[in-house]
Protein backbone atom coordinates (compact mmCIF):
# COMPACT_ATOMS: atom_id res chain seq x y z
CA UNK A 1 0.00 0.00 0.00
CA UNK A 2 3.01 2.43 0.73
CA UNK A 3 4.02 2.10 -2.54
CA UNK A 4 0.78 2.61 -4.44
CA UNK A 5 0.52 5.80 -1.77
CA UNK A 6 3.68 7.14 -2.91
CA UNK A 7 3.18 6.09 -7.15
CA UNK A 8 0.01 7.89 -6.50
CA UNK A 9 1.39 10.81 -5.05
CA UNK A 10 3.62 11.58 -7.16
CA UNK A 11 0.97 11.45 -10.34
CA UNK A 12 -0.95 14.04 -8.62
CA UNK A 13 1.49 15.98 -7.68
CA UNK A 14 2.73 16.33 -11.21
CA UNK A 15 -1.07 17.21 -12.36
CA UNK A 16 -1.00 19.75 -9.51
CA UNK A 17 1.94 21.44 -10.83
CA UNK A 18 0.85 21.73 -14.69
CA UNK A 19 -1.95 23.16 -13.23
CA UNK A 20 0.05 26.03 -11.12
CA UNK A 21 2.12 26.13 -14.09
CA UNK A 22 -0.82 28.49 -15.43
CA UNK A 23 -0.42 31.03 -12.67
CA UNK A 24 2.85 33.48 -12.80
CA UNK A 25 1.58 36.59 -11.23
CA UNK A 26 1.74 37.75 -8.34
CA UNK A 27 4.82 35.76 -7.49
CA UNK A 28 3.83 35.94 -3.88
CA UNK A 29 0.71 34.44 -4.40
CA UNK A 30 2.50 32.02 -6.18
CA UNK A 31 4.26 30.96 -3.73
CA UNK A 32 2.06 30.84 -1.14
CA UNK A 33 -0.27 28.62 -3.27
CA UNK A 34 2.59 26.58 -4.09
CA UNK A 35 3.74 25.79 -0.08
CA UNK A 36 0.47 24.90 0.58
CA UNK A 37 -0.40 22.62 -1.92
CA UNK A 38 3.18 21.08 -2.37
CA UNK A 39 4.21 20.35 1.36
CA UNK A 40 3.87 16.89 1.74
CA UNK A 41 0.16 16.18 1.70
CA UNK A 42 -0.81 12.35 1.85
CA UNK A 43 -3.03 13.52 -0.79
CA UNK A 44 -5.90 10.68 0.15
CA UNK A 45 -8.75 12.21 -1.12
CA UNK A 46 -7.20 12.43 -4.53
CA UNK A 47 -6.15 9.01 -4.23
CA UNK A 48 -9.36 7.77 -3.48
CA UNK A 49 -10.75 9.15 -6.60
CA UNK A 50 -8.12 7.49 -8.68
CA UNK A 51 -8.73 4.36 -6.85
CA UNK A 52 -12.90 4.37 -7.51
CA UNK A 53 -11.73 4.99 -11.32
CA UNK A 54 -9.56 1.95 -11.49
CA UNK A 55 -12.45 -0.39 -9.71
CA UNK A 56 -14.55 0.37 -12.33
CA UNK A 57 -12.00 -0.13 -15.08
CA UNK A 58 -11.89 3.63 -15.94
CA UNK A 59 -8.92 5.29 -17.45
CA UNK A 60 -7.72 7.69 -14.40
CA UNK A 61 -6.36 10.26 -16.92
CA UNK A 62 -10.38 11.08 -16.68
CA UNK A 63 -10.16 12.24 -12.89
CA UNK A 64 -7.09 14.29 -12.71
CA UNK A 65 -8.48 17.60 -13.21
CA UNK A 66 -10.91 16.81 -10.24
CA UNK A 67 -8.59 15.25 -8.04
CA UNK A 68 -6.56 18.53 -8.45
CA UNK A 69 -9.41 20.19 -7.75
CA UNK A 70 -10.20 18.70 -4.84
CA UNK A 71 -6.99 18.73 -3.20
CA UNK A 72 -6.98 22.94 -4.18
CA UNK A 73 -10.59 22.82 -2.07
CA UNK A 74 -8.62 20.57 1.01
CA UNK A 75 -5.62 22.67 1.13
CA UNK A 76 -7.73 25.84 0.95
CA UNK A 77 -9.84 23.99 4.27
CA UNK A 78 -6.20 23.48 6.09
CA UNK A 79 -5.21 26.66 5.35
CA UNK A 80 -7.98 28.60 6.71
CA UNK A 81 -8.41 26.26 9.93
CA UNK A 82 -4.74 26.77 10.66
CA UNK A 83 -5.32 30.43 11.22
CA UNK A 84 -5.40 32.29 14.21
CA UNK A 85 -9.22 33.01 14.29
CA UNK A 86 -9.65 29.02 13.61
CA UNK A 87 -7.62 27.00 15.35
CA UNK A 88 -4.82 28.65 15.60
CA UNK A 89 -1.73 26.60 14.66
CA UNK A 90 2.24 26.86 13.85
CA UNK A 91 2.89 23.95 12.05
CA UNK A 92 1.39 21.62 9.50
CA UNK A 93 3.18 18.66 7.45
CA UNK A 94 6.24 19.91 9.87
CA UNK A 95 6.56 22.79 8.96
CA UNK A 96 5.15 26.60 9.57
CA UNK A 97 1.82 27.00 9.06
CA UNK A 98 0.79 29.14 5.66
CA UNK A 99 0.29 32.31 7.84
CA UNK A 100 2.68 32.21 10.01
CA UNK A 101 5.12 31.66 6.89
CA UNK A 102 2.82 34.28 4.96
CA UNK A 103 1.40 36.88 7.22
CA UNK A 104 -2.29 36.22 7.42
CA UNK A 105 -3.71 38.26 5.53
CA UNK A 106 -2.03 36.40 2.84
CA UNK A 107 -2.87 33.21 4.13
CA UNK A 108 -6.63 34.47 3.82
CA UNK A 109 -6.25 34.95 0.29
CA UNK A 110 -4.38 32.33 -0.25
CA UNK A 111 -6.86 29.62 0.82
CA UNK A 112 -9.79 31.96 -1.50
CA UNK A 113 -7.25 31.97 -4.46
CA UNK A 114 -7.13 28.24 -3.37
CA UNK A 115 -10.85 27.63 -3.57
CA UNK A 116 -11.41 29.66 -6.75
CA UNK A 117 -8.69 27.96 -8.70
CA UNK A 118 -10.48 24.84 -8.05
CA UNK A 119 -13.68 26.34 -9.67
CA UNK A 120 -11.65 27.08 -12.82
CA UNK A 121 -9.86 23.80 -12.80
CA UNK A 122 -13.40 21.71 -12.59
CA UNK A 123 -14.63 23.79 -15.03
CA UNK A 124 -12.58 22.88 -17.71
CA UNK A 125 -13.92 20.92 -20.98
CA UNK A 126 -12.94 17.41 -21.24
CA UNK A 127 -13.32 15.17 -24.77
CA UNK A 128 -14.23 12.30 -22.37
CA UNK A 129 -16.65 14.12 -19.85
CA UNK A 130 -20.25 15.40 -20.84
CA UNK A 131 -21.93 18.69 -19.44
CA UNK A 132 -23.96 16.59 -17.66
CA UNK A 133 -21.33 14.75 -15.59
CA UNK A 134 -19.72 18.15 -15.12
CA UNK A 135 -22.74 19.93 -14.04
CA UNK A 136 -23.63 16.82 -11.38
CA UNK A 137 -19.68 16.83 -10.39
CA UNK A 138 -20.02 20.93 -9.41
CA UNK A 139 -22.96 19.73 -7.78
CA UNK A 140 -21.39 17.21 -5.09
CA UNK A 141 -18.16 19.83 -4.90
CA UNK A 142 -20.30 22.35 -3.77
CA UNK A 143 -22.39 20.22 -1.18
CA UNK A 144 -19.34 18.67 -0.05
CA UNK A 145 -17.40 21.68 0.37
CA UNK A 146 -20.26 24.49 1.59
CA UNK A 147 -22.83 24.70 3.81
CA UNK A 148 -23.77 21.29 3.89
CA UNK A 149 -20.22 20.15 4.16
CA UNK A 150 -17.19 21.01 5.57
CA UNK A 151 -18.28 24.93 6.03
CA UNK A 152 -21.21 23.85 8.12
CA UNK A 153 -18.93 21.23 10.02
CA UNK A 154 -16.12 23.85 10.47
CA UNK A 155 -18.49 26.37 11.30
CA UNK A 156 -20.43 24.01 14.64
CA UNK A 157 -16.41 23.51 15.47
CA UNK A 158 -15.09 26.76 15.61
CA UNK A 159 -18.48 28.00 17.60
CA UNK A 160 -18.74 24.84 20.15
CA UNK A 161 -15.17 25.17 22.30
CA UNK A 162 -17.12 25.85 25.36
CA UNK A 163 -20.26 23.99 25.16
CA UNK A 164 -20.92 20.40 26.73
CA UNK A 165 -20.03 17.46 24.23
CA UNK A 166 -23.04 15.25 23.07
CA UNK A 167 -22.76 12.84 20.19
CA UNK A 168 -25.34 14.42 17.50
CA UNK A 169 -23.15 17.51 17.74
CA UNK A 170 -20.11 15.58 17.65
CA UNK A 171 -21.36 13.62 15.11
CA UNK A 172 -22.68 16.21 13.25
CA UNK A 173 -19.02 17.84 12.91
CA UNK A 174 -17.40 14.95 11.81
CA UNK A 175 -19.44 14.05 8.99
CA UNK A 176 -19.63 17.44 7.45
CA UNK A 177 -16.22 19.35 7.98
CA UNK A 178 -14.33 15.82 7.35
CA UNK A 179 -16.41 12.88 5.72
CA UNK A 180 -18.12 15.43 3.26
CA UNK A 181 -15.03 16.30 1.73
CA UNK A 182 -13.54 12.19 2.26
CA UNK A 183 -16.57 11.02 0.38
CA UNK A 184 -16.41 13.42 -2.39
CA UNK A 185 -13.80 11.81 -4.53
CA UNK A 186 -15.48 8.66 -4.66
CA UNK A 187 -18.81 10.59 -5.61
CA UNK A 188 -16.89 11.92 -8.83
CA UNK A 189 -15.30 8.72 -9.40
CA UNK A 190 -18.82 7.09 -9.51
CA UNK A 191 -19.90 9.88 -11.77
CA UNK A 192 -17.25 9.39 -13.77
CA UNK A 193 -17.86 5.81 -14.07
CA UNK A 194 -21.63 5.85 -14.57
CA UNK A 195 -21.46 3.85 -12.02
CA UNK A 196 -24.75 1.39 -11.28
CA UNK A 197 -27.50 2.20 -8.37
CA UNK A 198 -26.27 -0.98 -6.61
CA UNK A 199 -22.82 0.08 -6.77
CA UNK A 200 -23.26 3.33 -5.86
CA UNK A 201 -25.38 2.33 -2.80
CA UNK A 202 -22.51 0.35 -1.70
CA UNK A 203 -19.52 3.47 -2.56
CA UNK A 204 -21.05 5.64 -0.63
CA UNK A 205 -21.77 3.76 2.59
CA UNK A 206 -18.24 2.58 2.27
CA UNK A 207 -17.15 6.78 1.72
CA UNK A 208 -19.06 7.60 4.73
CA UNK A 209 -17.74 5.06 7.15
CA UNK A 210 -14.34 5.47 5.89
CA UNK A 211 -15.15 9.46 6.43
CA UNK A 212 -15.78 9.39 9.76
CA UNK A 213 -13.24 7.03 11.19
CA UNK A 214 -10.81 9.44 9.60
CA UNK A 215 -11.69 12.09 11.72
CA UNK A 216 -11.80 9.78 14.86
CA UNK A 217 -8.23 8.71 14.13
CA UNK A 218 -7.32 12.28 13.72
CA UNK A 219 -9.01 13.27 17.16
CA UNK A 220 -6.65 9.96 18.54
CA UNK A 221 -3.30 11.53 17.14
CA UNK A 222 -4.44 14.96 18.51
CA UNK A 223 -4.04 13.05 21.48
CA UNK A 224 -1.06 10.28 21.45
CA UNK A 225 0.51 10.98 18.20
CA UNK A 226 4.48 11.88 17.83
CA UNK A 227 5.30 15.75 16.14
CA UNK A 228 7.70 14.52 14.86
CA UNK A 229 5.78 11.99 12.69
CA UNK A 230 2.59 13.94 12.26
CA UNK A 231 3.80 17.63 11.67
CA UNK A 232 0.88 18.96 13.95
CA UNK A 233 1.29 20.07 17.31
CA UNK A 234 -0.17 17.70 19.81
CA UNK A 235 -2.80 17.99 22.28
CA UNK A 236 -4.44 21.45 20.61
CA UNK A 237 -8.06 19.92 20.79
CA UNK A 238 -8.14 19.16 24.19
CA UNK A 239 -6.16 23.13 24.66
CA UNK A 240 -9.03 24.41 22.93
CA UNK A 241 -11.80 22.28 24.31
CA UNK A 242 -12.79 20.78 20.97
CA UNK A 243 -15.61 18.36 20.50
CA UNK A 244 -13.67 15.36 19.53
CA UNK A 245 -14.58 11.39 20.08
CA UNK A 246 -11.50 11.18 22.79
CA UNK A 247 -13.34 13.83 24.52
CA UNK A 248 -16.48 12.09 24.71
CA UNK A 249 -15.50 8.48 24.83
CA UNK A 250 -11.53 8.43 25.92
CA UNK A 251 -8.59 7.52 23.69
CA UNK A 252 -9.09 3.59 24.54
CA UNK A 253 -12.96 3.50 23.76
CA UNK A 254 -12.63 5.63 20.67
CA UNK A 255 -9.83 3.38 19.17
CA UNK A 256 -12.89 0.83 19.62
CA UNK A 257 -15.32 2.66 17.93
CA UNK A 258 -12.67 3.13 15.02
CA UNK A 259 -11.81 -0.44 14.79
CA UNK A 260 -15.50 -1.11 14.42
CA UNK A 261 -16.12 1.21 11.58
CA UNK A 262 -13.24 -0.12 9.92
CA UNK A 263 -14.35 -3.55 10.28
CA UNK A 264 -17.35 -2.48 8.71
CA UNK A 265 -16.16 -0.74 6.11
CA UNK A 266 -13.77 -3.57 5.05
CA UNK A 267 -16.66 -6.35 4.69
CA UNK A 268 -19.31 -4.08 2.84
CA UNK A 269 -16.41 -3.69 0.39
CA UNK A 270 -15.17 -7.42 0.52
CA UNK A 271 -18.56 -8.94 0.16
CA UNK A 272 -19.33 -6.59 -3.22
CA UNK A 273 -15.90 -6.75 -4.95
CA UNK A 274 -14.19 -9.52 -3.43
CA UNK A 275 -10.74 -9.49 -4.75
CA UNK A 276 -10.73 -5.96 -6.80
CA UNK A 277 -11.65 -4.58 -3.42
CA UNK A 278 -8.30 -5.41 -2.08
CA UNK A 279 -6.56 -1.91 -2.14
CA UNK A 280 -9.76 -0.33 -0.73
CA UNK A 281 -9.09 -3.26 1.93
CA UNK A 282 -5.54 -2.29 2.35
CA UNK A 283 -6.26 1.81 2.54
CA UNK A 284 -8.68 0.89 4.90
CA UNK A 285 -5.62 -0.85 7.39
CA UNK A 286 -3.54 1.89 6.18
CA UNK A 287 -5.74 4.71 7.83
CA UNK A 288 -6.70 2.98 11.13
CA UNK A 289 -2.59 2.78 12.20
CA UNK A 290 -1.24 5.93 10.26
CA UNK A 291 0.97 7.58 12.46
CA UNK A 292 0.86 10.92 10.53
C1 LIG B 1 -6.23 16.90 7.81
O1 LIG B 1 -6.38 16.14 6.66
C2 LIG B 1 -7.52 17.59 8.13
C3 LIG B 1 -8.61 16.69 8.44
C4 LIG B 1 -9.70 16.68 7.76
C5 LIG B 1 -8.49 15.78 9.57
P1 LIG B 1 -5.21 15.20 6.13
O2 LIG B 1 -4.64 14.43 7.29
O3 LIG B 1 -5.69 14.43 4.97
O4 LIG B 1 -4.13 16.27 5.66
P2 LIG B 1 -2.90 16.14 4.65
O5 LIG B 1 -3.38 16.73 3.37
O6 LIG B 1 -2.50 14.72 4.51
O7 LIG B 1 -1.83 16.98 5.30
C1 LIG C 1 -10.09 20.12 10.25
O1 LIG C 1 -10.18 19.33 11.37
C2 LIG C 1 -10.98 19.74 9.20
C3 LIG C 1 -10.95 20.70 8.07
C4 LIG C 1 -12.02 20.91 7.42
C5 LIG C 1 -9.75 21.42 7.69
P1 LIG C 1 -8.98 19.54 12.37
O2 LIG C 1 -8.89 20.96 12.80
O3 LIG C 1 -9.01 18.49 13.42
O4 LIG C 1 -7.75 19.22 11.40
P2 LIG C 1 -6.23 19.37 11.81
O5 LIG C 1 -6.03 18.48 13.02
O6 LIG C 1 -5.99 20.81 12.09
O7 LIG C 1 -5.49 18.84 10.62
MG1 LIG D 1 -10.16 22.55 13.03
MG1 LIG E 1 -7.14 22.18 12.95
MG1 LIG F 1 -7.35 17.52 14.23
Amino acid sequence: MEKYLKESSLIIENSIKNELSEINYPTVLKEGISYALLNGGKRLRPILLLMTLELFEINIELGLQYAVAIECIHNYSLVHDDLPALDNDTYRRGQLTVHKKFGEAEAILIGDALLTHAFHILAKEHRDISHNQMIKILQKVTEAAGINGMIGGQFIDVTSGDKKVDLSTLQYIHINKTGKMMKLPIEIGLILANAKQDDIDTMIKFAELLGISFQIKDDILDVEGNFKKLGKTIGKDKNQNKITYPALFGVNESKKILEDKISLAKELIIKKYGVKAEKFVSLCDYMMNRES
